[in-house]
């Protein structure tokens, strides 16, 4: 196993360009099944998931050809509709193949996915979905097994909360059923604005793109698709947060500002001078380049988009750490997301929480110190990296394979801002 070592206290300067968005590659990926041919997408971020789920497309025939940008996917010869435990207990997203093997196939043998550090996670929304469009489905020795005479049939859905994955299951499966589905309280999230434009370009019929109603009309075929995936948000907003967290200047782009609005806002409270442009964004901390620099102290909730998103909120955690004030910090998504507080704790961070709060008495910009510290989580994992990068000394982070689910090139392009940051061997 590789650990990450970081040399802190080094303001972040420069340029850096985004990679694609690992949650909107995933359901584009899946979506591929939905009809047989070679569909080719851009701009796919060659990370850990990414490859887990091409590990499980082929698990069910589907042959594919990667370069690290372009995917060539054929799913001609579909021919199986198991995902198996052992591939979805290592990423959740694996539910996304339930909605096109059923609409393609009529039947789908899905593991559940179980608990994960963030909390239970339960699929119970896609579900009940699958029974509005008139699937069987049983819940057996840890599997979903779904099947369906015939066609899907089309159905009102309406989610208690908004649910990404939920609405894109359903989404992906209506487009072939017979007749009108309407999902109500559907999720917002900018990835399924991106799916809808993939699935609009093979002839699928869906109004309401990018609004919690989505009415999509079945078809009776599809075609391949080609499409370009959006940039990753999250990653670009854990960048801009460590460039603020070190006092550092830098320019983001091949990124969409618009899909970032609650943290912009937030950044901006902190004391950062942010510039927008149609694909990047000019990011500088207070006080940057003239020695001392400060944070000031913002606080944030979690919501479903266009709130802040909870996959934001570790990183911002940590930048609220060296603020000058006190914050609270307030998760609505996830029943178990403060997994990195004790993990900031051991950098000096002062953090208590209470169920889903969590008060942040900032240290300032100085008082964070390096230490060894555990990746939890995906997101955690970052919140740690950035605390390490203003921390001064030496951090040690281990566990870094959940750093390699979600971000691209994490150390050449945190080198290439002027970081002092390595990977070593256990
Ligand atoms: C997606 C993202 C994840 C992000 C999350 C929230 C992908 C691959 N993953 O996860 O990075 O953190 O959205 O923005 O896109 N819920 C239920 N029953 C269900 C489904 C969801 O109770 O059947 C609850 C969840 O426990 C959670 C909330 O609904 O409290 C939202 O979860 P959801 O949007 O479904 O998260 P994911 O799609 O799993």
């Amino acid at each position: 196993m590789e650990k990450l070592i970081i040399e802190g206290g080094i303001p972040l300067r420069g340029h850096l360009k985004i990679s694609g968005a690992k949650n909107a590659a995933l359901p584009l990926i899946a979506a591929t099944l939905l009809t047989p041919g070679r569909h080719i997408l851009r701009n796919v971020p060659d990370l850990r998931d990414t490859r887990t789920f091409l590990k499980l497309m082929e698990s069910l025939g589907v042959t594919w050809h990667y370069d690290g940008y372009s995917l060539n996917i054929d799913s001609t010869r579909l021919g199986f509709s198991e995902a198996s435990y052992e591939l979805v207990k290592t990423m959740r997203a694996s539910v996304l193949v339930l909605g096109p093997l059923l609409a393609r196939l009529g039947r789908a043998r899905v593991s559940l996915p179980g608990g994960c550090a963030i909390g239970e996670r339960p699929i119970d929304f896609h579900i009940r979905g699958f029974e509005k469009m008139k699937v069987n489905i049983r819940l057996e020795q840890g599997y979903v097994d779904a099947e369906i005479d015939g066609r899907l049939q089309g159905g009102s859905i309406n989610f208690d909360i908004p649910s990404v994955t939920g609405t894109e299951n359903i989404l992906m499966a209506a487009t072939l059923a017979q007749g009108t589905t309407v999902i109500k309280n559907a999720a917002k999230e900018p990835e399924i604005g991106n799916l809808v434009d993939m699935l609009v370009g093979m002839g699928a019929v869906i109004e309401g793109k990018d609004t919690d109603r989505l009415t999509i009309q079945g078809v009776e075929k599809l075609r391949p698709a080609e499409c370009e995936i959006i940039p990753d948000r999250i990653e670009a907003g854990t960048y801009l947060i460590a460039v603020c967290a070190t006092g550092g200047e830098a320019t983001i782009s091949g990124c969409n500002p618009s899909h970032l609005p609650s943290l912009l806002d937030k950044l901006r409270t902190a004391g950062c001078l942010i510039e927008e442009d149609g694909s990047s964004i000019h990011i500088a901390a207070r006080g940057n380049g003239g020695g001392e620099f400060s944070i000031g102290s913002a606080d944030i909730k979690t919501m479903p988009y266009p709130g802040y998103p909870t996959d934001l909120q570790a990183q911002f955690m940590a930048l609220m750490s060296l603020s000058n004030s006190v914050s609270v910090i307030k998760e609505t998504i996830f029943e178990n997301r403060f997994m990195h507080v004790a993990e900031l704790r051991r950098l000096g961070a002062d953090i208590q929480t209470d169920g889903h709060t969590a008060v942040v008495k900032g240290v300032g910009t100085k008082g964070l110190l390096g230490a060894p510290v555990m990746a939890t989580d995906l997101r955690a994992s970052s919140s740690l990296v950035i605390a390490g990068l203003a921390a001064s000394g030496r951090t040690e982070i281990s566990r870094i394979y959940h750093l390699e689910r979600g971000y691209e090139k994490l150390v050449d392009k945190l080198s290439n801002l002027g970081a002092r940051v390595w990977k070593e061997q256990e």
